[in-house]
């Protein structure tokens, strides 16, 4: 995994590190990159070391300014993009994560960028954190798995706010909305996240896993069978 262009990929401490690497470009979503982050999520989904994944920006402007733009609309054909957003659906990857997994956001969060964060599991953001989906004005719907994903984080009437009018959205309201857990100093943000990381690397990773899956899966079904799932998921516990 030592010929990743667009990402870097860290393991330490049973932490693995996912830094989104196109600091030049503010680090948009290229195809490169789809593709490097569809390999890493199953490589850190995987890899019984890695307890917890963070993923993380490089450089001091953006964690990921959306998709690249110099790529828009470049796929050959409608059928070919659908086909190899199917092959490498890299959003139903990190729905396969039962690690937890928290994103240290700071600078421009957009487009894709919101969707990356919206499928971690805790968000902690810098005080110079944006948020916004530019989608609107491109004439294209925020598609990467945001409108599901986001409003199951937020209010649906907050997830439309910010869908559908591009407004972009500052640390403060962010916080207000929920679509972050924290807001700390840039300098801080890092070490916040790692301390998060620590905590629940002191616990059974079988427990957490539980738990993760308990909440999450549990969200997208009934409160009977969300109950259920719970019961199951702890006499499996119990008996291991
Ligand atoms: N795709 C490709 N390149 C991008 C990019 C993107 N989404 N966002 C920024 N970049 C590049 C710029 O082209 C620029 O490259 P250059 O130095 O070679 O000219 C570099 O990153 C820095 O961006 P710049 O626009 O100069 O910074 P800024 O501070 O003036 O503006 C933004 C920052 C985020 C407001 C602006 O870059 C922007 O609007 N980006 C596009 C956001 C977007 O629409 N994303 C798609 C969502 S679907």
């Amino acid at each position: 995994m030592s010929d990743f262009e667009t990402i870097i990929y860290e393991k330490k401490d049973g932490t693995g590190y996912v830094t989104l690497n196109r600091p030049e470009a503010l680090n948009a979503y290229n195809i490169r990159m789809r593709d490097e982050l569809y390999q890493v999520l199953a490589a850190v989904r995987d890899d019984p070391d890695v307890r917890v994944i963070i993923f993380k920006g490089a450089g001091d402007r953006a964690f990921c300014a959306g998709a690249d733009l110099t790529e828009f609309l470049t796929a050959p054909s409608p059928v070919i993009a659908r086909q190899v957003r199917w092959e490498r659906d890299v959003w139903g990857r990190f729905l396969s994560i039962d690690k937890p997994i928290i994103a240290a956001l700071h600078g421009y969060v957009l487009g894709d960028g919101v969707e990356i964060a919206a499928c971690c599991d805790i968000r902690v953001a810098s005080e110079n954190v944006q948020f916004g989906t530019p989608e609107m004005g491109l004439g294209i719907i925020t598609a990467a798995g945001g409108s599901q994903t986001v409003p199951r984080i937020i209010s649906r009437a907050h997830a439309l706010d910010i869908l559908i009018t591009g407004r972009w959205v500052k640390a403060d309201e962010a916080l207000r909305m929920k679509l972050v857990n924290k807001v700390v100093p840039r300098e801080e943000l890092l070490p916040a996240v790692e301390k998060i990381a620590d905590t629940i690397k002191a616990y059974s990773p079988l427990a957490v896993s539980y738990a993760k899956q308990a909440v999450t899966r549990g969200l997208d079904l009934s409160l009977e069978r969300g109950l259920e799932l719970e019961a199951n998921l702890s006499n499996l516990l119990s008996a291991s």
